[in-house]
Parts: C-alpha cells; structure tokens; sequence
C-alpha cells in the first residue's frame, strides 16, 4: 500500500512532524541521507503508527501515492537545494514539495519558479512550535498554490495545533507567503522575548527582587491579559535553580544572546519594504549587543547614575507599573509585525489576511498568547485596518496603560536599566500619535546641505529654497 505523505529528513523536527502524521493514522513513508536515523525511528517509534521506510530516495518516490506529497525537513539553505535537485528528477507533475524548514522566503520563491517549470508544486512552510509542537500539534503555515493546498491541506491541518475546534493552520498564500509569515513570526518572537527579558531585569534591578520570585510575579501575569507560552515557560526558566551550584539557573548562564538569523532577516526585509518594525529591530540589536564582549569590556567602567533600587513601596507599585508596560509594548510589537505581513503581501500580491495568521498563531506555535483573539477580532472587524493600535480594544488598553508606560521607561532610565524595546515601543506610539514629527525640520536640513527638495503643507509640486542664495523659494 502507498504512503499518503513522505518526510525525508529525520533529524528531531523531522522525526517528530513523522510520528505525527503518524498518529493520526497517515501512512508516513521515511526516508534520510544516513539510513541510521530512519532505522532508529523505525525501532523506536515504529508501533506507533504505518511507517514506509527507504533507504535511498528512489524507493521513497516510489513508496508514495499520487500525487506524492513530500516533506523536507533539512537545515536551511544549501541542504534543501541539494534535497530538492535530487527529488526533482523522480517526481512526476502534479507532485507536491514541501519545504518545512525555516527558508528564506526569497528562497522560496526561487524555489516554486523552478518547480513550476517542472510542473511540480512547492510548498514552503513555517512551521513553528520546535520540537514538542511538531509532534504534538505545531502552528502550520503553508505558501504555494491553492491547488497544493487542497491536496495537502488537509492533512496538515490533521496534525496542527488545534484551539476551540480550529486547526492552526491555514493557506497562506502563494509562492514565499508561508515562509514570509513564518518569518515575521519570528521577528515578533524576538520582540516579544526581548520585552519580557527587559520586564525581568526590572524587577531584578529596579524593583530589586529575586529570581524565585519574579518566577511567581510572571505565573501570576500569566493568568491574566499576558497569558503566552513566553511567559510560562520564563516562569519555568526563573523558578529553576542550578544544581552544580544551588544558584539560580539565570544567574549562571552566559548573558550572549544567541540568534540563528530569522529575525535578522525580517528587519532586512523590514527595512527593504520600509515598515518600521523598530521593536524587533531592537530586539536583534540587542542579542548582537550582548554578544559584544570586547565592547562590553571596554564600557565596564562608564559612569551611571546615582540613584539604585526603589524602596519597597515603590518597588509594589512598580511591577504593577511594569506589567502594563509589558502589555502595551508588546501590542505595539506585534502591531509593527502585522503591518510587515500586509506590506509584504501587498508587494509580492500574495493577498494574506493578516486576522487568520492571529488565528494559527493562537496554538502551537512559540509567540502563542491569549492576546491572539484580540488581533484575530480586531482583523476581523475592519480588515484594512491600518495599524492594531487603533483598534477599539488595544486603543483602550493602551490608553490605560500609558501613564504606567511612561513611569516606567522614565524610571529605567533613571536607574540605568537599559530597556531598548519598552522605549522604542513608546516612541513608536507617540511618533504615530504626534500632530507633527520633526520630519519637517529634516527635509528643510536635506534640502539645506544637497537640494533635495521638500513639499509644502499648503500648495502641491516640489520646492526648493536658495539656501546659500537670497533664501527665495523655487517650484521645481
Ligand atoms: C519556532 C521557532 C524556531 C526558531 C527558534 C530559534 O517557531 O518554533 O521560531 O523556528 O528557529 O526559535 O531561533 P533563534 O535561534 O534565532 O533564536
């Protein structure tokens, strides 16, 4: 009997996503460079569920129904090409490749031209939630035609996440779009982790309070408006004590924040299309910042300020303070996440609903939050909406939040504690709110020093002033 989907790379996504399918009665035909991975899924994981094992890529091919349905799970990059060029000669048209990995979506779409020549599909894929979601129900977002996606939409929606009966996955939209979307989700991941780390360092270094028990404070929030898979699992990662040492676990690792390049990736795209996207810009800059030894060693001695700690009142008051600076940053991240989604949409035409990625968002992947349904509704209400911090229920909660907001970025700096991602998110609110930005000035200074010209407020066309001449104006 064929296999109704393949999955060659059997790494520990690959191998999870299989046990999956698995489980929910797909029969899986196997397949890895080394036949060590596959033999070793086969003796462990074999009774659960119709495993079809290969040893070389032929038999896979051939152990498939049609139209094959294929996933590669291989790193990133160069090992995809090489999977791809030697699948490609084995399949036959109508065959669907799906690219699970975390591709550059301008990969992808280099990827779905090529194949389409070979009358193949191509489906690139964020899939997100590591490896306890691909086995237990990752969140899903395939790009590619929406002919593949009748083919192959259905079983991956079988082994998504699932909340209140809706799958955590959906069409995206075509070519680079799942991958597109799979990286702005990490961007936003990156925002995200980066606030809550700034939230924690003031509580540790402002409000002065122990790990153990900023464990408690993040389980308490996260009962309530910011309850997320982030903040539950800072909870775990707070709450945990070294062994070796008896110390807190927190306090023995490295503070260099390592990164693998997707949020890289979503400010260069960012910057490209010219959202500004300045919480996760922040948040990368701020894991290249702490992994700036030299510059790090070199600045030890600078001088800060005077003032440390908040009394105990204060520091009470303060966390509250932090919780509603944590929230209100955190809708301003995410808002600058959804307006790349639909300026990424709207140059590449991939028509992406930005409500029904909030809504795979919702299960399985890592940025899952309860706060979701609130993108998803605000989405659903006005679909054009220009940016979620004009949405009748963040308008309010940021509202409410904003004295808090403003007391506790004036207060880390006033301590020193450096939180690039809470102040850039209020920048951000007060920039848009702004009647009137200095961007005024800035054109006057560009039009100054190389004529670039500027428009006026009260007449059309393009002027210039004859700055170094009499200072008379010319239409240009
Ligand atoms: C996910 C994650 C995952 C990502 C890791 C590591 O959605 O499951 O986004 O795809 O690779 O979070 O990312 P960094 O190493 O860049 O932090």
């Amino acid at each position: 009997q064929s296999a109704d989907i393949g999955v060659t790379g059997l790494a520990v996504m690959g191998r999870n996503l299989a046990r999956n399918f698995a489980r929910h009665g797909h029969r899986v035909a196997l397949h890895n460079r080394s036949t060590a991975r596959t033999s070793a899924l086969m003796a462990e994981f074999g009774h659960e569920g119709a495993f079809v094992p290969s040893e070389t890529m032929a038999q896979f091919v051939a152990s498939l129904a049609r139209p094959r349905r294929i996933v590669i799970m291989v790193k990133a990059g160069e090992p995809t090409d090489a999977v791809i060029d030697e699948l490609v000669p084995l399949l036959e048209e109508g065959d669907i490749v799906v690219d699970g990995g975390n591709a550059h979506f301008l990969d992808t779409r280099r990827r779905e031209a090529a194949l389409r020549e070979h009358g193949l599909h191509f489906v690139g894929t964020g899939i997100s939630g590591g490896e306890e979601g691909a086995l237990e129900g990752p969140s899903i977002m395939p790009g590619g035609t929406a002919q593949a996606y009748r083919s192959l939409g259905p079983l991956l929606e079988s082994i998504a996440a699932q909340v209140d009966g809706r799958p955590c996955c959906t069409h995206v939209g075509p070519d680079g779009a799942g991958h597109f979307v799979k990286m702005v989700h990490n961007g936003i991941e990156y925002a995200d982790m980066q606030l809550i780390a700034e939230a924690y360092d003031l509580l540790r270094h402002g409000a002065g309070r122990q790990p153990a028990e900023i464990a408690r404070t993040f389980r308490t929030w996260n009962e309530d408006r910011l309850n997320s898979y982030l903040i539950e699992i800072t909870a775990e990662v707070l709450g945990h004590t070294d062994a070796a040492t008896g110390r807190p676990f927190v306090d023995i690792v490295q503070d260099r924040a390592e990164q693998k390049g997707t949020g890289r990736w979503t400010v260069q795209t960012a910057l490209e299309l010219g959202v500004p996207v300045s919480g996760i810009a922040e948040a990368v800059f701020a894991r290249s910042l702490s992994g700036s030894v030299t510059l790090r060693e070199a600045a030890r001695e600078l001088p800060g300020p005077t003032e440390t700690w908040l009394d105990s009142a204060a520091a009470d008051r303060f966390a509250g303070d932090v919780e509603q600076a944590l929230y209100a940053s955190k809708i301003v991240a995410y808002a600058q996440g959804f307006n790349q989604i639909q300026a990424g949409s709207a140059e590449y035409g991939w028509q992406i609903a930005p409500g029904a990625m909030a809504s795979i968002w919702r299960g399985g992947c890592i940025i899952r939050a309860k706060f979701l349904d609130r993108i998803e509704a605000a989405y659903q209400a006005d679909a054009q909406l220009p940016t979620l911090l004009t949405d009748e229920y963040f308008r309010k909660a940021l509202g409410e939040a904003q004295s808090a907001w403003r007391r506790v970025v004036s207060t880390a700096a006033q301590l020193g504690v450096p939180v690039p991602g809470f102040a850039t998110a209020l920048a951000y609110y007060d920039s848009l709110r702004a009647g009137r930005l200095p961007a005024a000035l800035i054109q006057g200074q560009r039009d100054f020093f190389g004529a670039h010209t500027y428009r006026r407020i009260d007449r059309d066309g393009v002027f210039h002033t004859l700055w170094a001449g009499d200072r008379s104006e010319q239409e240009r």
